[in-house]
């Protein structure tokens, strides 16, 4: 299965089945189990990977450049200002150019066309390592999060509170694929595409998943196993953040929230936070919340994503 995936993109879940993110997440499970014990492996020696990144980061850039390492391998870090392509060179010409040097491109950016323009002209595999529309690596990592702490994925009620954004719309994704009711609460206006929902539901229904839609925190908090949310102004809207303080003003997991969910039910968030709006600092800091081994989980898929497709 996992050999099946070499030289494969990774831009969406979308394009991968159940059983390819399945061996996705044993693999990372083995890799994580055998870092721990002081096992180092070269599985990637002489291989290189250039990220690119327009926006910041600082867990996608550091746990893809430390998985690099960790395997074997080197990363090169290129901001968009340090490339041509911030001064005009065209994304199909650095894609063409960069497939000369290195075994794989990882670009985080605004849209996810350009990511797909990048993948189109590279021949080398293409990471998506965040776009407006999609965070598919951290939804990996998001599953193999909940594997551990769930001891399963199907059937576990996950609710996104929060912006009907990349990191929704992945977890829908995902969710829908491997068996998981997603439930997305979103303040009117700001609810996930209605492409991605249809997708996604039609996914569910393919593959015994669930995703349920809605406007209401409270409603979609109860008996559920994840609580999850993400800022409520992502990169790139940072013009809106007042205006969104006022519609996600009720779209917090804080403990009252917390307190509707299931009693053994984990918090999580993709980070980074904004304490004080959409997660309070008891939650976070608290027993339930599972956001730094989510953080660490980034590093463990990420080291299976290198290591199937480069
Ligand atoms: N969650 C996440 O992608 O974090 P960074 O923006 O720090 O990479
Ligand atoms: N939705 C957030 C996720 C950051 C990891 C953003 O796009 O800024």
């Amino acid at each position: 299965m996992i050999a099946k995936l070499k030289g494969k993109d990774f831009l969406s879940l979308k394009d991968f089945t159940p059983e390819e993110i399945k061996a996705l997440l044993d693999l990372a499970l083995k890799l994580k189990a055998e870092y721990k014990q002081g096992v180092r492996h070269e599985i990637l020696k002489g291989k290189t990977l250039a990220m690119i990144f327009t926006k910041s980061s600082t867990r996608t850039r550091v746990s893809f450049e430390a998985g690099m390492f960790q395997l074997g391998g080197l990363a090169h870090f290129l901001s968009k200002q340090d490339l041509q392509l911030g001064r005009g060179e065209t994304i199909a010409d650095t894609a063409r150019v960069l497939s000369r040097y290195v075994d794989g491109i990882l670009i985080r950016t605004y849209e996810q066309a350009e990511v797909e323009e990048l993948a189109l002209y590279a021949d080398v595999p293409v990471i998506n390592g965040l776009t407006d529309l999609y965070h598919p690596t951290q939804a990996l990592a998001d599953m193999l999060t909940i594997l551990e702490h769930k001891g399963k994925l199907e059937g576990i009620k996950l609710a996104f509170i929060g912006d009907g954004n990349n990191v929704a719309n992945s977890l829908m994704i995902a969710g829908a694929k491997l068996g998981l009711e997603v439930r997305v609460a979103s303040p009117p206006g700001y609810e996930p595409l209605e492409e991605i929902v249809e997708m996604s539901k039609a996914f569910a229904k393919e593959y015994g998943g669930k995703i349920v839609l809605g406007n209401d925190p409270v409603e979609a908090s109860k008996g559920a196993d994840v609580l999850y949310t993400d800022v409520w102004a992502s990169m790139g809207q940072e013009k809106e953040v007042e205006e969104r303080k006022k519609h996600f003003a009720g779209f917090q997991i804080n403990n009252e929230i917390l307190a509707l969910a299931d009693k053994k039910a984990i918090v999580m968030h993709c980070l980074p936070a904004h304490r004080g709006e959409e997660i309070t600092d008891e939650v976070m800091d608290g027993p339930q919340s599972a956001v730094f081994d989510e953080a660490e989980n980034r590093l463990h898929a990420h080291k299976a994503i290198l290591a199937a497709l480069l």
